[in-house]
C-alpha cells in the first residue's frame, strides 16, 4: 500500500499533486470524490492547522475524519502499532498520523492495508512542504529557477523543504548555527535530487551567503515539539538567526516571508516581518487544506 511518509514517496508526482491542488482550490473538481470514505487522524502531539485542515478537507471531499488522540487510543497504553494499523485498516480508508518518532509512522505504514499520511514527525512534514510550494507558485508565478532560503533549525520542516525544492527546479539554502544542520540522510537524498535537476543546495552558518538571490525566506520555531528540554540553549544559539527587517533586506526585493506556524514573534521572527507586507503566512496556512485535499484524492480515490 503506498503511503506519504516522506516527500521522497511522491518524488515523481509532486507536480501532478500540486497541479491537482490548484484545480481543487479553483473549484475544478468533481463533487464529493471521497463520498463514503473515512480518514482516521492519530495525534501524538498538538495541532491546529493539520487537524482542522484534514478534517474540513475530508468533509469537503464528501468523506469524514475521526480525530484520535493517542492518549485515548489503546496505543497510548502500549498496544502494538502493528495491531493498531491492522485493526484501523478494517474500519477506515486512510490514516493520517502526527507522531513523535518517524520510525513509528514507518511501522504503522508497514502493517496498514490503507494509505498512511505523515502529518508531522521528528524527521519530516511533507504536507507542509506541499502547501508551501502551492503558496510559492501563487506568489512567485513558478518554481523553476527560483531560490528559497530557510533560516533556523535543520528540523522536520526544513528537511521536507530540502527534498521538495530540487524536485521543482528550485535552489535552496539553509542558514543554521553549527550543530543544528539537517539530517544527513535527508541531505544526501536532497543533493541527489539537486544533481538530477541541476539545482543547488547550500548549508551554511553564513546568513549573508544564504540569502543571496533569495525569492522566499522561511523560518520555523527554534524549539520544536519534543525539543523543550533544550529551549534555553537553543534561544542562545539561534539568536543571531532571527528573521528581522535587516535580514529580509539581504534577500531579493519583493521576496516573500513564510512560516509554517505556530510562530513566536520576537523570537525566530520579528512582528514587523511576520505581520508586514512581505509575509504570506495566512495564504500558506490556508493552502494546507488545498494541498492535502489533493493528497487525500491521490491516495484515497478508487
Ligand atoms: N504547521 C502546522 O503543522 O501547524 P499545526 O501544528 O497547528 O498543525
Ligand atoms: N518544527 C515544528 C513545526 C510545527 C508545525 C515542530 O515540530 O514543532
Amino acid at each position: 500500500m503506498s503511503s506519504l511518509l516522506s516527500v521522497s514517496d511522491i518524488k515523481d508526482d509532486v507536480k501532478y499533486i500540486l497541479d491537482l491542488a490548484s484545480k481543487i482550490k479553483a473549484g475544478e473538481m468533481e463533487e464529493k470524490p471521497l463520498e463514503g470514505k473515512t480518514l482516521a487522524m492519530i495525534f501524538q502531539k498538538s495541532s491546529t492547522r493539520t487537524r482542522v485542515s484534514f478534517d474540513v478537507g475530508m468533509y469537503q471531499l464528501g468523506g469524514r475524519a475521526i480525530f484520535l488522540s493517542s492518549n485515548d487510543l489503546q496505543m497510548g497504553r502500549g498496544e502494538p502499532i502493528s495491531d493498531t494499523a491492522k485493526v484501523l485498516s478494517r474500519f477506515v480508508d486512510g490514516i493520517m498520523i502526527r507522531a513523535i518518532k518517524h520510525s513509528d509512522v514507518e511501522e504503522l505504514a508497514k502493517h496498514a492495508d490503507v494509505p498512511v499520511i505523515n502529518g508531522l514527525t521528528d524527521l519530516e512534514h511533507p504536507c507542509q512542504a506541499l502547501a508551501d510550494m502551492l503558496t510559492i507558485k501563487e506568489h512567485l508565478g513558478d518554481w523553476e529557477g527560483k531560490k528559497i532560503c530557510f533560516v533556523g533549525d535543520g528540523n522536520n520542516v526544513s528537511n521536507s523543504l530540502l527534498l521538495i525544492a530540487p524536485l521543482l527546479g528550485m535552489d535552496m539554502s539553509l542558514a543554521c548555527p553549527k550543530g543544528y544542520e539537517p539530517n544527513e540522510d535527508i541531505l544526501k537524498t536532497a543533493q541527489e535530487y539537486a544533481d538530477d535537476n541541476n539545482t543547488e543546495i547550500t548549508i551554511t552558518d553564513d546568513i549573508g551567503l544564504a540569502l543571496q538571490n533569495v525569492d522566499a525566506v522561511f523560518t520555523d520555531v527554534w524549539v520544536s515539539m519534543g525539543d523543550e528540554a533544550e529551549a534555553k540553549q537553543r534561544e542562545i544559539d539561534f539568536a543571531p538567526f532571527q528573521v528581522n527587517s535587516d535580514l529580509m533586506s539581504l534577500a531579493n526585493d519583493g521576496a516573500i516571508f513564510m512560516h509554517c506556524l505556530p510562530a513566536i514573534r520576537g523570537q525566530e521572527v520579528t512582528a514587523e516581518v511576520i505581520d508586514g507586507p512581505q509575509s504570506v503566512i495566512y495564504d500558506e496556512a490556508e493552502n494546507r487544506m488545498h494541498a492535502q485535499k489533493a493528497v487525500l484524492y491521490y491516495y484515497m480515490k478508487d
